[in-house]
């Protein structure tokens, strides 16, 4: 079972998730970057940022390479914006088809909202269920000691 985990990061918490998981796992990552960078600080981060996932947006991506025929199950991974997808998922949900494939996500969040943006996820995905799914908060800026069992677990359910 080939798995690849493709997830956008703005300041590291996803990807510090992403690392652990394929460090888990034995997955490959693909990390996607907008072309047109978000802004990471201040009032302009969570103005532009949450504006964009709100609108759910699909901005241009920095060119990647992914041949989905070489993959069986696809993490993704995002951190919550406004309730919703982080607006780079939505564009690499637009750009590759994951019919038949196995689909299992995680999501960093700050307090709440990643339930809601599951659903989303869900709706963009056209379906009902994933594989497992994965909350935690702020896994690299305010590590908590439960985290590690969490992504034990959350790759414990992905079975071959
Ligand atoms: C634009 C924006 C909107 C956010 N909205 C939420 C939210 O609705 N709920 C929440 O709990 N955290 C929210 N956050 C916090 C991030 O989801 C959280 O800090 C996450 O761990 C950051 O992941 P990253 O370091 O990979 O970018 C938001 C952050 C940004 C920049």
């Amino acid at each position: 079972m080939k798995t690849i985990i493709v997830f956008y990061s703005l300041e590291g918490n996803t990807a510090f998730a992403a690392n652990e998981i394929a460090a888990a796992i034995g997955g490959t990552t693909l990390r996607l970057r907008p072309k047109k960078a978000y802004p990471d600080s201040g009032f302009r981060k969570f103005f532009w940022g949450g504006k964009s996932a709100v609108m759910a947006e699909t901005p241009a991506l920095e060119p990647y390479f992914f041949d989905s025929e070489q993959y069986d199950r696809v993490i993704i991974g995002f951190p919550v914006w406004a309730g919703n997808v982080t607006p780079p998922i939505r564009t690499f949900l637009r750009e590759n088809d994951l019919t038949g494939k196995r689909v299992a996500a995680f999501a960093c969040e700050s307090g709440a909202g990643a339930e809601k943006a599951f659903g989303k996820l869900k709706e963009a995905l056209g379906r009902d269920e994933l594989e497992a799914e994965l909350i935690l908060i702020d896994p690299k800026t305010r590590p908590q000691p439960g985290n590690m069992e969490k992504i034990r677990e959350f790759c414990a359910k992905l079975k071959d």
